[in-house]
């Protein structure tokens, strides 16, 4: 399986991947990234990792992934001959150009345990709401915000004294876990 990751932050979900495919647990092969963001961690992983990475020029907008930019993104993975896109961290919403020209075969990785709390920093609406659980879900990517269909979810405990950080920390590391398994299962069904 050849991946295509889109990030915009720090990448360790990329860097888990990684060390899955590396260790063995995970039979693919990272051959993109490409971040929305020129100052992401994301691309120093990829480039001192060897792995081609690019920037997504969002032409100035600050949340708006524009048509025409999701149609380029599209043809420079499947120039890379990316089966599966991996949205690692990727803070815009994916629609039609890139949905269609990858159908089935766009996942995400959402901090909460959908539907619950789609969106922003879903971790802090957990803590805000009183919840007793969090985790996280990988789901494939619809035109929705965090609202496709499940494919994996693992889940952990809030503690009375959590802030923001400890429990989207304890969140990660269930996210380092999940995401390597739910790209087998998407391959394996492909
Ligand atoms: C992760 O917690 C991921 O679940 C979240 O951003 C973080 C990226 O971390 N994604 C979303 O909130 C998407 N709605 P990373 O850059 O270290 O992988």
């Amino acid at each position: 399986m050849r991946l295509g990751i889109l990030g915009s932050g720090s990448g360790s979900n990329m860097q888990a991947i990684l060390d899955a495919i590396e260790d063995g647990t995970l039979d693919a092969e990272i051959v993109l990234v490409l971040s929305d963001n020129p100052g992401a961690f994301i691309l120093d992983r990829a480039t001192s990792n060897g792995i081609p990475a690019g920037i997504i020029d969002c032409q100035g907008f600050k949340s708006k992934f524009p048509d025409e930019v999701q149609a380029d993104t599209a043809r420079r993975l499947l120039e890379a001959g990316v089966d599966i896109v991996c949205l690692a961290g990727f803070m815009r919403l994916v629609k039609r150009p890139l949905l269609d020209v990858f159908p089935g075969r766009i996942l995400n990785i959402h901090p909460s345990l959908l539907p619950d709390f789609p969106g922003i920093d879903a971790w802090k609406q957990a803590l805000a709401a009183g919840a007793t659980e969090a985790g996280c879900t990988v789901h494939y990517v619809d035109e929705g915000m965090d609202t496709g269909p499940v494919i994996c979810q693992a889940r952990v405990p809030v503690f009375p004294d959590d802030t923001p950080e400890s429990l989207h920390a304890r969140i990660q590391i269930e996210e380092h876990r999940l995401y390597p398994v739910a790209i087998t299962l998407v391959a394996d069904a492909l």
